[in-house]
């Protein structure tokens, strides 16, 4: 897979290298794709810390979720921890198509960055949270297969990660209420995970020199990925779903991919994540939740299942994406390539719409669909 992207990339680079640089550059946008095109930022956005968690930003609580989200003690068999799946020199993924930890899982490991900016977490929007999407895979048998039991007795016993409690939560691990233990470990590991956030890149130098009106851009933007830019903005609507700075809405979309389970079954997607938030402890609306005012529960009480939500993932941001292979959240496609081929053969009878659809057939040329992959490459 990963061979697969590299000799991608070797080939664009050197078509780009063909194009001589002295070509004169056509590519101009109007007034309202400028809008759309600059709706795309700033980057980094501004982001505030997370009410719900009290060590949220805490120096204590990141160095302390670093080393749990490092270290095997959260598994039960002590073999495997959070960088099974999540390898910090793989954009916080693991290049596979379908994780594994104890046993294989039916989804497609979801890269982590740009945590604080999203509404819901999880490809089906199990979690309302980030500490308790990060408590998720602890409790979960086929990842690290632990109890909040199991969690809270090594805490107390184990010196170093006691200490690292005791400075991130200013107390020792309480001796009778587990699941507080458990809760304030998926706190340690949030506090630590919202500080990863994907750099600057062409695209955004790009979009700024545009928001200022500059003709001329300190740094070229490739001819090709201005023509793929258009395509998104434009007859691709991409940018319909994947909005704004992180590329993404936040919300839940069927995409056209297959919803039956690689192992069996059928994956119910946004409409099973409905059913997990409205039975579990760990959302905005239950005891753990450390905002007062509860700014965010709203959404969780009201969230509802319907027909249309069978079926729907979260619409995943596109930044960093082409470091984020394969694709979907059940890794079907291998490379950028397919996804955009994806797109461009749609299978509109898939998509089994309660009319509203923004999705249909795309019929994109060979050229096209290389300027679109080199346009999500630049970001
Ligand atoms: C066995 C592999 C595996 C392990 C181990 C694992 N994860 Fe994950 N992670 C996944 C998969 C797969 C998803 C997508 C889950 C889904 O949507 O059903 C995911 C999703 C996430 C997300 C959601 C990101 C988003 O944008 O919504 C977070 C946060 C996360 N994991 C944190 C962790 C932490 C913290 C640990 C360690 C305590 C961990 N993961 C351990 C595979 C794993
Ligand atoms: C109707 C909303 C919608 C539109 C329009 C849309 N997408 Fe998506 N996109 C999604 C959803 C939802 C997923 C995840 C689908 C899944 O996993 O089942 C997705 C997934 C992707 C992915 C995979 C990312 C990852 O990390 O796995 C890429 C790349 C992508 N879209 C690019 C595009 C491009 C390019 C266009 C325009 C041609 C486009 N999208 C139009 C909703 C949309």
């Amino acid at each position: 897979m990963r061979l697969a992207v590299n000799g991608l990339l070797t080939s664009l680079l050197c078509v780009s290298a063909a194009i001589p640089t002295f070509a004169a550059d056509n590519v101009t946008f109007s007034d309202d794709e400028r809008t759309s095109i600059i709706s795309h930022g700033p980057w980094p956005p501004k982001v505030s810390l997370d009410p719900s968690n009290r060590v949220s930003g805490n120096k204590s609580a990141i160095a302390f979720g670093r080393e749990l989200f490092r270290s095997r003690f959260l598994s039960a068999s002590r073999q495997h921890s959070c960088i099974t799946c999540h390898k910090p020199n793989a954009a916080y993924a693991d290049g596979l198509a379908l994780s594994s930890g104890v046993t294989k899982v039916d989804r497609n490991t979801i890269s982590l960055a740009n945590l604080r900016l999203n509404r819901w977490y999880g490809w089906d929007g199990g979690s309302d949270n980030l500490w308790a999407q990060s408590i998720r895979p602890i409790l979960d048998a086929r990842e690290l297969n632990a109890t909040p039991a199991l969690i809270a007795k090594r805490l107390r016993n184990d010196p170093p990660f006691s200490r690292g409690y005791q400075s991130s939560f200013k107390t020792s691990p309480n001796a009778h209420d587990d699941e507080q233990v458990l809760v304030n470990v998926g706190k340690a590991l949030a506090a630590y995970q919202e500080t990863v956030v994907t750099p600057r890149t062409i695209f955004d130098d790009f979009r700024d020199a545009l928001a200022r009106k500059e003709t001329k851009q300190a740094k070229p933007y490739p001819e090709t990925a201005k023509r793929g830019l258009k395509i998104f903005i434009g007859k691709g609507k991409c940018g319909l779903c994947h909005q704004g700075p992180n590329f993404t809405n936040g919300e839940f979309d069927n995409a056209g991919v297959r919803y039956f389970k690689p192992s069996g079954g059928i994956d119910k997607g946004r409409f099973g994540g409905i059913q997990k938030l409205k039975k579990s402890p760990y959302t905005l609306l239950g005891r753990f939740n450390d905002d007062p005012k509860n700014s965010l529960g709203v959404a969780t009480r009201h969230v509802a299942r319907s027909h249309q939500s069978w079926g729907q993932f979260r619409v995943p941001s596109l930044r960093n994406v082409l470091r984020t292979a394969p694709y979907m959240h059940d890794g079907s496609l291998a490379i950028l390539k397919d996804v955009v081929q994806h797109y461009s053969t749609l299978n509109e009878e898939r998509l089994h719409l309660d009319g509203g659809g923004l999705l249909r057939r795309l019929d994109l040329t060979d050229i096209e669909i290389d300027e679109l992959v080199a346009f999500l490459e630049t970001l």
